[in-house]
């Protein structure tokens, strides 16, 4: 039994899961070197959607809020987020973009990267493990945790064999739907512990209620790293209050020992804020409610509500039900993928078409049939002959490496943009979100734009 790692998530996981991601730079810097006190093992600030949410919303560049947060930061690792070959956009980048992005990252200061593939391919994910590994950064697996008839314990134990065997640094249970029950978690933690010697992290969200009872059993399996959020970022869709746990395992041998008089001052810091949000709309009451029907049907609270809103546009609100009941059919049709981004919304996107169709598989997302086509990657269980042949006809799937098919084209990218950006970051953000970081650019240099 050792103590505890706290990796705090207010800045990245927190905000985005609580307010779309709106906390600006501005807001986050006064309590940076606070927060850099507390003794957390690391802090995530970066990835996700924090770097589309800054071109785009916030008219702001995501590495420059890097560097200044790095600035004020000596005690606490910096750690982000990215999906393997999709880096932190949509679509699958080729090998040189993402060895410009990783290595661009770790120089502007950081220290973790959590790696993660939708589908938990581990052919997306082999590039990026490469690339933090030579960079000299701590290279952390994550398994995208689902439940399905495929996703067995033997399942994610290989999978984080092949995640050692990789030369992953530590691994990360990455529940992002909250569905990873207490008694669950404690038997996994303990079956990995037996396979690997690799520090291992707990992310979860507290969407279903169980956050909190599945940290604690998770700590008493043996867990290493857990992920939560100072209380004013915590619980609803996000992560499990920092300052809760920490009094929790007080005086125990858990005990992370953190300053709690620091803890009581970011939280101060932050309460005012999340009172702006509440108050201008940002933050809806709905996401801090308790949905445990998560754990009934097996889809994400973010998931769940964007059903809702998609049946009341086509004023189909009836048929509500009978999207539900389709979800875990279309996902079983498609070899069971994690209902994570991008998958939770093509799932949905099939199942709202199945039903309103009134025939399954009638119509059909582009995305799907790229899935289908395995540019995506593979999924856990191969998808069934007579599903295939409906959705792509007689075309034959993708075997390779999807990422295989791109030529590299990072100078391609660099000239496009020519000289509205100013150095292979800028390049970087163009080419992450090519219609988000122009009009940026062009409003950074309105005389640019005239060339
Ligand atoms: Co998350």
């Amino acid at each position: 039994m050792a103590k505890v790692k706290i990796t705090e998530t207010s800045l990245r996981d927190g905000h985005q899961s609580l307010i779309a991601t709106r906390l600006t730079t501005e807001e986050i810097l006064p309590i940076i070197s606070e927060m850099d006190k507390a003794g957390f093992y690391s802090m995530e600030v970066w990835g996700g959607a924090t770097f589309d949410t800054s071109l785009r919303f916030l008219n702001e560049d995501p590495w420059e809020r890097l560097r200044k947060i790095r600035a004020n930061v000596k005690n606490t690792k910096l750690q982000m987020l990215t999906r393997g070959q999709n880096l932190l956009a949509y679509k699958n980048f080729s090998d040189d973009v993402v060895e410009m992005f990783l290595q661009k990252a770790i120089y502007n200061g950081i220290d973790i990267v959590r790696v993660f593939d939708a589908l938990n391919d581990f052919r997306n994910m082999r590039k990026s493990i490469e690339v933090i590994k030579k960079e000299g950064a701590h290279c952390q697996c994550a398994i995208s945790y689902t439940e399905s008839p495929v996703h067995t314990q033997e399942y994610y134990l290989k999978l984080i064999k092949t995640f050692e065997d990789a030369g992953a640094d530590s691994i990360c249970i990455k529940d992002m739907s909250g569905i990873l029950l207490p008694y669950d978690a404690f038997n996994l933690v303990k079956a990995i512990k037996e396979i690997t010697n690799l520090p291992i992290e707990l992310h979860n969200h507290c969407t279903s209620g169980i956050a909190q009872m599945t940290l604690l059993k998770a700590i008493e399996a043996g867990i290493d790293i857990v992920d939560t959020a100072i209380s004013p970022l915590s619980s609803g869709t996000s992560q499990p209050a920092t300052e809760s746990l920490a009094l929790t395992l007080k005086g125990t041998s858990w005990d992370p020992e953190l300053n709690i008089d620091s803890l009581s001052n970011i939280a101060e810091y932050f309460k005012p804020i999340m009172n702006k949000y509440i108050e201008s709309g940002v933050l809806q009451t709905k996401v801090l409610m308790t949905e445990p029907k998560t754990l009934l049907y097996q889809v994400p609270g973010g998931m769940l509500s964007n059903l809702l809103s998609q049946m009341k546009a086509l004023n189909a609100i009836d048929k509500f039900d009978k999207v539900l009941e389709e979800v875990p059919k279309v996902r079983e049709d498609l070899g069971y993928p994690p209902l994570v981004t991008p998958m939770s919304q093509m799932v949905g996107a099939q199942a709202v078409f199945n039903v309103m169709y009134g025939e399954r598989y009638k119509m059909i997302p582009t995305e799907i049939k790229n899935y289908v086509k395995g540019l995506y990657g593979a999924p856990a269980a191969p998808i069934k002959q007579e599903i295939i042949e409906k959705i792509i006809g007689d075309e034959a799937a993708l075997t390779i490496r999807p990422a295989d098919l791109l030529e590299n084209s990072f100078e391609t990218i660099k000239a496009e943009i020519g000289s509205l950006a100013r150095n292979d970051e800028d390049v970087l953000s163009y080419a992450m979100f090519p219609h988000v970081a122009k009009p940026y650019f062009e409003k950074r240099y309105p005389q640019a734009a005239n060339f």
